[in-house]
């Protein structure tokens, strides 16, 4: 069995998770990044857009090839949505015969995401096994790495046989 974790993080919280799933699985860790650089002070307005009309932002080249049994797929929470670059990612990515836990995190609101991104993946052959949404605003830094942990150990037991 082997996991694979792939996430996109504007501000770093949704990095803080991935990196804490891959530690906790020793899986192999991929960032999605985005060609154009977002600049801070317009990214609710235009990131927000992007999101609530489901767009797909150019996104770096990376390995699309999901060589694993389980992928861990992570992303901010965009306008109840998932991001721009995560749909990116979807839409080029191969899903067929993965399982998938879907990680979001998010101020408190994570509205149509989960589905969303749940009917988008297994449009593409996936199967969403789980999902979990982390709450971010006000939250320190190691209790979000706490969350991540919680996730890895969770499959560490389950898959990998294994607990911690
Ligand atoms: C454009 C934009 C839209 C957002 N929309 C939501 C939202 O609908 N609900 C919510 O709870 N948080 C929302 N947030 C907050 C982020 O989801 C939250 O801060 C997240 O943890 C950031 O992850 P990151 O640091 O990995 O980028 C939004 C943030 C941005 C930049």
């Amino acid at each position: 069995m082997k996991a694979l974790v792939v996430y996109y993080s504007f501000t770093g919280k949704t990095e803080l998770v991935a990196r804490a799933i891959a530690q906790t699985l020793n899986a192999d860790i991929r960032k999605i990044e985005e060609v154009k650089k977002r600049r801070k002070p317009f990214v609710f307005l235009t990131g927000g857009y992007e999101a609530i009309r489901g767009k797909r932002s150019e996104i770096k080249e990376m390995d699309f090839n999901l060589d694993c049994d389980l992928v861990f797929l992570g992303t901010p929470v965009w306008a109840g949505r998932p991001t721009p670059a995560v749909n990116a990612f979807v839409s080029k990515a191969d899903f067929r015969n993965k399982k998938v836990v879907l990680f979001f995190t998010m101020l408190g609101i994570s509205g149509k995401a989960t589905k969303i991104l749940t009917d988008a993946i297994e449009s593409k052959g996936g199967k969403v096994i789980d999902s979990f949404t982390i709450k971010t605003a006000g939250i320190e830094a190691e209790k979000i790495i706490e969350r991540g942990n919680e996730i890895g150990r969770k499959y560490k037991e389950q898959y990998f046989g294994e607990s911690s």
